[in-house]
């Protein structure tokens, strides 16, 4: 897939269509494509004299042979009502439009930046977000299947500019989206993948893929290694899995940001979890694969800070393992020594999650981070409470909490938070460890939440994603297929570009 900005004069474009947007009403239209058009197809310049162009969301029309207009077909893509409008009506309406073109096997499709004027955001933000939701759309993955393979090939999009408005933000968001979007993709490919390919050892050998490309710094502690450090609760986990696990760690550190307090991703890695002793219910289990998605956000982004040499430092660190019922695994009612040196009191082992990442939150501590953010897939109450479209967001830092909303919002990954009040602490009190890993069925997104807060320092900012429903889509969303959706690694990236201290 190639993004690339058009240049020279007019005639010598050759794309095989021209994608523009509008709104639903009238008195809403959006000033590009009468521009576009202008005297040369008269009568055609507002899409809603096309036969069925309504501007409705999810609505995509293509008008052939527009007269004299520079592109054989124009195809526009429905905004829904103005006052409705958000980013990610852009991000949908580009990956549908995308598809479109890609349905009718079109080779060059271009994207004009006026196709997006007057809309309340930047010129060179609404274009930046079309091109990603338009790249996050189109991805596919590519899976294991012999026959009757879709090929996932869509050449090229060709964006054009205004000279006038040409300044550095527009000249690299081919970069940035192409590098956005392959984070992103790879976080998706991971979790779309089998547990029996996405083991621990695999996703360390990602990790070390990406130190290699970018040169970051990789440290894979082995169970051994993580045992002999003390990390007694992340090899609680693990001690009832016959494939090896494994702490990954990667450093992205820029040139001269050796300094920097670091910020410190934690992700979840559960490759796959059964639910341990604690049984899990057969059904649906198949999607038990998806538990590393965390992990995955974190090497997705990884891949995005090396691509763009994101000049922050930033360490990622992630506890992989199975959740398996073994002879050797751990059990309910077991007392477990964290690295911290907090006893806790297994009652569930299928509340695995927070159980392997109280040591990486541990371990967090000694880089002396700026801020921690974990992100997992913790909780089947952040299902229930929040759906499959927005992350529960919890912590100990209310200006933090509310910044990853914030950015979330920008880049198309909603949060909404949850309350974190120390006498949620009561439903975790254990009679034979300092406190037990669940309480009983209430606030269970919360009480996660509360478990890990007791390994990290007050005066550190931290937050903790609950991705467990937004990881996984088994509807198509426009912008992410049936699948893994990559969700956390936009929102990671843009906290790291934007962080300041
Ligand atoms: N991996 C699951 C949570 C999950 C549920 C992820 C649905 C993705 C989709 C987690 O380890 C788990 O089993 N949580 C238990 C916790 C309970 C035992 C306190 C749950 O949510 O039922
Ligand atoms: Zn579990
Ligand atoms: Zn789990």
């Amino acid at each position: 897939m190639q993004v690339n900005w058009l240049r020279g004069s007019m005639e010598t474009w050759a794309g095989d269509a021209v994608i523009f947007f509008d709104f639903e009403k009238a008195s809403d239209r959006l000033p590009g494509l009468k521009r576009w058009i202008g005297a040369r197809a008269k009568g055609l310049e507002d899409a809603s004299a096309w036969l069925d162009f309504k501007g409705k969301p999810q609505q995509v029309s293509v008008l052939f042979n527009p007269g004299d207009a520079l592109a054989p077909r124009i195809v526009c893509s429905g905004l829904g009502p103005a006052d409705k409008f958000e980013m990610e009506k852009v991000r949908i309406a580009t990956a549908l439009a995308l598809r479109k073109c890609r349905e009718m096997q079109l080779q060059r499709v271009i994207l004009p930046l006026m196709a997006l004027d007057g809309l309340p955001e930047s010129p060179a933000e609404s274009l930046r977000e079309a091109v990603i939701g338009g790249l996050l759309g189109l991805h596919r993955y590519s899976g294991y299947k012999t026959r009757d393979v879709d090929s996932n090939d869509f050449p090229e999009i060709l964006l054009l500019g205004d000279e006038a408005l040409h300044g550095p933000d527009l000249e690299s968001l081919p970069v940035h989206a192409l590098a956005v979007t392959s984070g992103v993709c790879l976080a998706r490919d991971l979790v779309s993948a089998p547990a029996n390919i996405v083991t621990p050892s695999y996703l360390a050998q990602v990790g070390g893929e990406i130190s290699k490309r970018y040169g970051c710094l990789l440290k894979v502690l082995s169970f051994e290694e993580a045992r002999t450090l003390g990390m007694g609760a992340f090899t609680a986990v693990a001690q009832g899995s016959r494939e090896p696990a494994c702490m990954i760690i990667l450093e992205h550190c820029p040139p001269g940001a050796e300094s920097q307090r670091p910020l410190v991703f934690v992700g979840k890695g559960i490759t796959f979890d059964t639910g341990g002793i604690s049984l899990k219910p057969s059904e649906k289990l198949d999607a038990m694969k998806q538990d590393m998605a965390g992990a995955a956000a974190v090497l997705g982004a990884f891949e995005v800070l090396g691509r763009l040499s994101v000049g922050r430092r930033v360490v990622g660190i992630m506890p992989c393992t199975e959740n398996m019922p073994d002879g050797q695994a751990y059990k309910p009612g077991d007392v477990i020594k964290s690295l911290s040196g907090l006893t806790i009191e297994i009652i569930s082992t299928d509340a695995e999650g927070r159980v392997i990442l109280c040591d990486a939150l541990t371990h967090a501590r000694q880089y002396k981070p700026a801020i921690v953010i974990d992100v997992a897939t913790l909780t089947g109450a952040a299902v229930i409470a929040l759906g499959n479209q927005v992350a529960a967001i919890l912590g100990n830092h209310e200006g933090l909490i509310h910044k990853v909303q914030e950015i979330g919002r920008r880049v198309g990954e909603r949060f909404w938070p949850l309350p974190l009040y120390d006498f949620y602490f009561e439903g975790i009190k254990s009679e034979v460890a300092d406190f037990k890993n669940l309480g009983d069925r209430s606030a269970g997104t919360i009480i996660g939440g509360i478990f890990l807060k007791q390994f990290v320092s007050e005066d550190i900012p931290w937050a903790h994603m609950d991705i467990a429903g937004t990881a996984w889509t088994t509807k198509d969303l426009s912008v992410c297929a049936q699948g893994g959706t990559g969700f956390g690694v936009r929102t990671l990236v843009e906290l790291a570009r934007q962080w300041e201290d």
